[in-house]
């Protein structure tokens, strides 16, 4: 027998209504806004940053038509129907906050917040204003992400018990970056740990209990953390992320028929292996993604979904439900606290 995966379900992003983006910042928005303009309709029609000439210069670069001078003009803006918030992630939730309040939709870089107290905020406010509210999470959205799911549904590789993912990569220490500046939220795990923690989430479901290991800076802020995390359907997850080390940034998942794992950089388009069997009977297959020619082109997905569900009227992600991201944003907590009192000298 030959060992077939399923096909992933892509949304056209045709069928989708073009929504008019206002875009805040101008960092890793540069690759968001160039993935909407050459892969679907979606249109930005509006930024704003906190340097005027950047904004200047990015309008100009994506044929942006308007540059507002502040972050309450752009959420003002009548003709903007969507927000991507693309700042530091302590800015995420006030500039959330500020777009709800004009009835925006809006889509916020990972994370969502700085803690699950501010996500909570910021999804109870898009709940009550009637508003889709969404984490970039672009991950979830990518076809190798509905291959994932749909190879866990229909029981390929069995009962699921535990989950390996990493994002870890070697930054060079700089005070100014906000990698590294906790009033900008550095830190490995805010940054770059929420992809092996919401991974293991959307499998795993919601931690019972949380075990981490790790290192900290005098300032507080995370270099390394290495989580054990159970789960009340009796799963585990073994998670790790740094600023210092080099790791594979794959995601796997073993069960009691097989195993599969999500190729390195798991939380781009990559690909799927699933291996069904052990020892030397084990029947592989593999499923890629090569649809666009870099990595950055597919946070287009994320961008299609979330005018679909706005087309819906739905004020939460149904593949990444506003619970589901809060609860992300606790585990981060609750590691964060446990590095913290870890690195606290004795009675201090
Ligand atoms: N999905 C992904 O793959 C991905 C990748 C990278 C980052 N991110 C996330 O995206 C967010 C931004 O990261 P980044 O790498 O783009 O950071 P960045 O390169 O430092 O860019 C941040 C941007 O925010 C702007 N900004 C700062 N303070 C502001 C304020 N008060 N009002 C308006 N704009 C302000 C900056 O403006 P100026 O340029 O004018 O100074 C800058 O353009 C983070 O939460 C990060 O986790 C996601």
């Amino acid at each position: 027998m030959t060992l077939t995966l399923p096909t992933p379900r892509i949304t056209d992003a045709e069928s989708v209504p073009a929504l008019r983006w206002g875009v805040i910042g101008v960092g890793i928005a540069g690759s968001f806004v160039a993935a909407l303009h050459a892969h679907t309709p979606q249109r930005a029609v509006a930024v704003t940053s906190l340097r005027p000439e950047r904004a200047a210069a990015f309008a100009a670069k994506h044929g942006i038509a308007t540059v507002h001078p502040t972050v309450d003009a752009l959420v003002a803006d009548p003709d903007i129907d969507a927000v991507y918030v693309a700042t530091p992630h302590p800015l995420h939730h006030a500039q959330a906050l500020a777009a709800i309040a004009h009835g925006k939709h809006v889509l916020i870089e990972k994370p969502i917040a700085m803690s699950a107290a501010e996500a909570r905020e910021i999804t109870g406010a898009g709940r009550r204003a009637g508003v889709l509210v969404m984490e970039a999470m672009w991950t979830r959205y990518l076809p190798q992400s509905d291959i994932v799911r749909q190879v866990i549904a229909d029981g390929l590789i069995g009962d699921v018990h535990l989950v390996q993912a990493d994002f870890g990569f070697v930054a060079p220490p700089d005070p100014a970056h906000r990698l590294w500046d906790p009033k900008l939220g550095g830190g490995a795990l805010l940054d770059a740990g929420v992809y092996p923690i919401s991974f293991a989430s959307s499998v795993l479901g919601a931690p019972i209990a949380i075990h981490a290991i790790g290192a900290t800076l005098p300032n507080g802020v995370d270099t390394r953390a290495h989580m054990a995390i159970s789960y009340s359907g009796g799963g585990v997850s073994l998670l790790s992320t740094s600023l210092e080390t080099i790791l594979p940034i794959e995601a796997q998942v073993m069960g009691t028929k097989g195993r599969l794992k999500v190729l390195s950089p798991f939380f781009g388009p990559t690909g799927v292996e699933v291996a069904v069997g052990q020892f030397t009977d084990v029947e592989v297959a593999t499923w890629r993604d090569e649809r666009y020619p870099g990595m950055y082109d597919a946070m287009c997905g994320e961008a299609i979904a979330f005018a679909s569900y706005v087309q819906d009227k739905r004020t939460e992600s149904p593949l990444h439900p506003h619970a589901e991201v809060v609860a992300v944003m606790a585990t981060i907590d609750e590691v964060r606290a446990q590095l913290a009192a870890a690195s606290t000298p004795r009675g201090a």
